[in-house]
C-alpha cells in the first residue's frame, strides 16, 4: 500500500486525477469506478480541468460503487444522480459509458446480481475510487461486511445514516437499505485509490492503514491489495 500525504484537497484531486489521466493515456476506454460523497469532488473538478486543457476522455467508461435503495429514479441524491451531476455532466460522458445499480429496481437482490454480470462483462473495473466512512466503510460495506462479499443489500448504521444526513432534509428522508459492491467485487479493481481529507477520518484511517486487518475496519482490506494508493491531507493523516 502506497500512503501519500498532500497539503489540501485540491492537491489530492490533483494526484488522483493524474492517475486517472495517466490510466486513460494507456487504456482510452478504462473503466473508472467513481465515488460519491464530498471527498472525491475535487478529483472530478481536476479531470473538468485537464479536459479543458486537452484530456481526451471519449471513451472512458464510468462505473458506480454504491446507491440507494427505494429512492424514485431521478431522486437528486440518488448516487445516479449524484454521479450523473458531479461526474458524466462535467466531464461529457454520455449515459452509454455509464454503468451502475438500479435502487430503484422491484427486485434489488437481482439488480445486484445484474450489477455484478455487467462490470464482468465490462472487463472488470481498471481503476476504483474510495472515500472512507467515519466507521471504516468503504462504498457502503459497514464494519463486519465480508471481506469476500460480492454487491449486494446492505443496512446502513445510524451513524453513517447520520453523516449522510446532510443531503437530505432530514435524517428520517435518509434511506436504511444500499446496494453495495462488495469489499471481494472492490479488491477486483486493477487499482484502488483511497481518498480521505480532515480530522474525522483520521482514526478510521489509522485503523485501516495500521491496524489489524479486521472486518469491523473494512477499509483494511486495502492492506491485501497488490495496487493501492492511499491519499490523505495532514488532518486525515494526523493519527498515523
Ligand atoms: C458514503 C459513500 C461512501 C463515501 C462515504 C464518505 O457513505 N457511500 O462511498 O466514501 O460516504 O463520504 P464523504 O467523502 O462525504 O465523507
Amino acid at each position: 500500500m502506497e500512503i501519500v500525504i498532500v497539503p489540501d484537497a485540491t492537491a489530492q484531486g490533483e494526484l488522483a486525477a493524474g492517475a486517472i489521466a495517466d490510466l486513460v493515456g494507456r487504456k482510452p476506454d478504462a473503466l473508472i469506478g467513481v465515488a460519491t460523497g464530498s471527498t472525491p469532488l475535487p478529483v472530478y473538478q481536476a479531470l473538468q480541468r485537464r479536459k479543458a486543457e486537452g484530456l481526451d476522455l471519449d471513451r472512458a467508461r464510468i462505473c458506480q460503487l454504491d446507491e440507494y435503495v427505494g429512492l424514485p429514479a431521478g431522486h437528486p441524491e440518488s448516487y445516479r444522480e449524484v454521479v450523473r451531476r458531479e461526474v458524466l455532466d462535467r466531464l461529457g460522458i454520455s449515459d452509454d459509458r455509464f454503468m451502475g445499480p438500479d435502487g430503484s429496481a422491484e427486485d434489488v437482490v437481482r439488480a445486484c446480481a445484474d450489477y455484478e454480470r455487467t462490470l464482468a462483462e465490462a472487463g472488470g473495473v481498471d481503476l476504483q475510487l474510495l472515500g472512507i466512512g467515519t466507521d471504516g466503510h468503504i462504498g457502503f460495506n459497514e464494519p463486519i461486511s465480508s471481506f469476500g462479499s460480492r454487491t449486494r443489500v446492505k443496512t446502513l448504521t445510524r451513524q453513517t445514516r447520520v453523516d449522510n444526513a446532510r443531503f437530505f432534509d432530514s435524517l428520517d428522508d435518509v434511506p436504511q437499505h444500499v446496494l453495495t459492491q462488495g469489499i471481494g467485487t472492490i479488491m477486483e479493481a486493477r487499482h484502488l485509490i483511497l481518498l480521505a481529507t480532515g480530522e474525522s477520518k483520521a482514526e478510521a484511517v489509522a485503523l485501516a492503514v495500521e491496524g489489524p486487518l479486521a472486518a469491523i475496519v473494512p477499509a483494511s482490506v486495502l492492506q491485501l491489495h497488490p495496487h493501492a494508493t492511499v491519499i490523505l491531507d495532514e488532518a486525515a493523516a494526523g493519527q498515523l
